[in-house]
Parts: structure tokens; C-alpha cells; sequence
């Protein structure tokens, strides 16, 4: 799986929702954007509150097999069906809520199921994300959009940033006028491969010697 570019039927849609409330701002604009997406690519949501997670236990480096609970099963298969993972979560204090990390926690127990396979399967497909804040200074979601990009950058996925919107109470994003007008094009936009810090110090200075 390589370049994903353009938006044909090829491509399929994970929406990971990551709220702890249901139709919160972040769904509203997650929708809004996947409203965009041609009708024949495949799309396929899971709310993470209905689907839950036990706290991850690292057994990356102990011996044995360990029970697949139901929820990280259909979890996985979802997260290696899809070309195209989309992380829809609120700002919490800064970052992602503990929902969508634990999530992402369980990536690490994968990376280490033998014959899974899931850095490899992984490499080439986009990371998407969708974030919800109450906060109008954007600047303070860094932290996620960091976090976001390492960890494609780990997995080689490509990374196509993150959509974000002003809200506090549930609807609250719709009045985000800016939010709701770039929800229209988010997924027509480049997700290029994601670099980690130091790599794309060495392009930019490969490209500066050219
Ligand atoms: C636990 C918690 C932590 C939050 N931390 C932040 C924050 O750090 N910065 C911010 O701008 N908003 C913060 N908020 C506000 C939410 O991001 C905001 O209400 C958002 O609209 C929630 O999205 P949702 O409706 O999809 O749940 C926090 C809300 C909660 C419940």
C-alpha cells in the first residue's frame, strides 16, 4: 500500500471515535468532514465508548498467548481493514482522551503478535484526525498534532494532520464557521508521509542543498 491519492472506491474509512459523551463536537465534525468523502468509499464508525477497552497490559515482552478479549478483536480487524484511520478525539488537558490512547496502546500489544504482522500492514495507509477544543488558541492542541505525527511517522503511514474546531457544549463547533468550511475539504487534502523531527530536518536541508 503506497500512495493513497486520489479518493477512489480502494479506500476505506475507520472513524475512531474518541469521546467520553456521545454526539459531542468532535463527531459533529468528523461527520461534517466525512460528509465530503465520495459515496463509494466504504466508511465505518466505532465509538469507543461502545466498543470498551480494558486498560492495556504490556505483554509485549512475556512469553505465551493471552486471551483476545471481543472488543480489541473487532478493533483490530477494523483498524487492518480500513486504508485510511481516522483519530476523532477532544482535546483532553492538552493531548488525546484516554479513550483514544488506550486505543493507541493497543497498537503496541499488535506490533508484537507474531505473524500480525501490523507495523508492515500498516506502513503506506493515512492517519486522519479530528479534535474538538474549547480553547480558541489552536496552538495549544500542539501536543496532540505531535503525538499524531510520531506515531505515523513510527508506523510509516502518512499523516494528513488535524482538522480542528472551537467548541465547549455539544453543538458549540457548528459556530465555528473557519472549522466547518475546512470539514468540507480535510480529506481532499495532501497526507503526505509522516516524518519524525529529526527526518524532516534532513529533508529540509537535502532541499536546501538542490
Ligand atoms: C477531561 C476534559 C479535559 C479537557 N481539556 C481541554 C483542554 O485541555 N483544552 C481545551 O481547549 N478544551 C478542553 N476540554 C474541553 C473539550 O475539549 C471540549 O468541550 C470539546 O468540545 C469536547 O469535545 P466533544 O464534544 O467531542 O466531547 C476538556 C474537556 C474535558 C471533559
Amino acid at each position: 500500500m503506497t500512495n493513497h491519492s486520489p479518493l477512489t472506491a480502494d479506500r476505506s474509512f475507520l472513524f475512531v471515535l474518541g469521546s467520553s459523551r456521545a454526539d459531542g463536537n468532535t463527531e459533529i465534525l468528523a461527520r461534517a468532514a466525512a460528509e465530503a468523502l465520495p459515496a463509494d468509499v466504504p466508511q465505518r464508525w466505532i465509538d469507543l465508548n461502545g466498543l470498551p477497552l480494558p486498560d492495556f497490559q504490556d505483554g509485549r515482552h512475556e512469553d505465551g498467548d493471552r486471551p483476545l478479549p471481543e472488543s480489541e478483536r473487532t478493533l483490530r480487524e477494523a483498524t487492518l481493514e480500513a486504508t485510511d484511520i481516522v483519530i476523532a478525539s477532544p482535546l483532553y488537558w492538552y493531548t488525546l482522551s484516554a479513550h483514544t490512547k488506550r486505543y493507541l496502546d493497543y497498537w503496541s500489544g499488535w506490533l508484537g503478535v507474531p505473524g500480525l504482522d501490523f507495523k508492515k500492514r500498516m506502513a503506506g495507509r493515512t492517519l486522519w484526525a479530528v479534535t474538538a477544543m474549547a480553547e480558541e488558541d489552536e496552538a495549544v492542541a500542539d501536543g496532540l498534532v505531535t503525538t499524531l505525527n510520531n506515531t505515523a511517522a513510527y508506523l510509516r503511514m502518512r499523516f494528513g494532520g488535524v482538522l480542528l474546531g472551537n467548541g465547549s457544549r455539544p453543538g458549540q463547533v457548528r459556530g465555528d464557521a473557519r472549522a466547518m468550511a475546512r470539514a468540507e475539504t480535510y480529506f481532499a487534502g495532501e497526507a503526505r508521509p509522516a516524518l519524525f523531527p529529526a527526518e524532516a530536518r534532513a529533508e529540509r536541508a537535502v532541499g536546501s542543498l538542490v
